[in-house]
């Protein structure tokens, strides 16, 4: 089979990853994966099954179970998550996911189970797929690397925006909770901690618009003739 492109994209949470990822993917003509959908949509699953996630065989057989795979929704224009063909894309952003997703993605069988996946994913189609350790581990031989940051009080204003307009019960302190715990978390676990893969480049997007880091991005593309 012929070798597939890969750009990588990785880095900390809520620094939009994922809005960066879809349009570079729709400019280039890639599929655009959401590795952090695929560690959602499990504890969608884990949370509904009332799964035992620190029982190495309750997690083994939940598992077995799950099947995910990503469909392209011409209404939303968007790529969008089924967990056993149920469309899962929404419900997985909600808060209550968020604060247990990082937990369930410190577990070593649940990242072997999404990695190979993912790597699969890889070897289809000219691929952008966003997460934490997508430049280190899925894909070390990337073609294009970028790992994304962003001032942690931008980070959680943007969070919040997003996520008050589904609950306007939310309040910032929450979501500030909740983007540093998951930072504490992907970066101090032991299997594939969020890292800067060392031939990745920073993308620091505290100062840029959505348009101006797309470009940023598509030049990084050209240069390696990904386009
Ligand atoms: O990108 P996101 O915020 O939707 O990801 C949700 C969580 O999933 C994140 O806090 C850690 C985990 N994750 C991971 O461990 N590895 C990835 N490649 C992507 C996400």
């Amino acid at each position: 089979m012929e070798k597939k492109n890969i750009i990588t994209i990785d880095g900390w949470s809520s620094c939009g990853k994922s809005t960066l990822a879809r349009q570079l993917a729709e400019k280039l003509g890639y599929v655009y994966i959401d590795s952090g959908a695929m560690y959602r949509a499990i504890t969608l699953y884990f949370m509904r099954n009332h799964v035992d996630w620190t029982n190495a065989g309750a997690v083994h057989n939940a598992l077995e179970n799950i099947n995910m795979h990503f469909e392209f929704n011409n209404s939303s224009n968007r790529s969008e998550i089924y967990l056993n063909d149920e469309n899962v894309e929404y419900v997985i952003r909600d808060l209550v996911i968020a604060e247990k997703v990082s937990e369930v993605s410190t577990i070593a069988e649940v990242r072997k189970f999404a990695v190979r996946q993912q790597q699969k994913m890889g070897q289809k189609a000219n691929t952008v797929m966003d997460g934490r350790d997508i430049g280190t581990t899925v894909f070390p031989d990337a073609d294009l690397k970028i790992f994304m940051t962003a001032d942690i009080i931008i980070r959680i204003k943007r969070r919040f925006a997003e996520l008050v307009e589904k609950n306007p019960n939310i309040t910032i302190d929450e979501v500030r909770a909740n983007l540093e715990m998951r930072d504490y978390i992907d970066s101090n676990r032991e299997v594939s901690p969020l890292r800067k893969a060392e031939d990745a480049i920073v993308l620091d997007n505290s100062n840029l618009t959505i348009d101006e880091q797309l470009e940023f991005a598509l030049k990084l593309a050209e240069e390696r003739g990904l386009n």
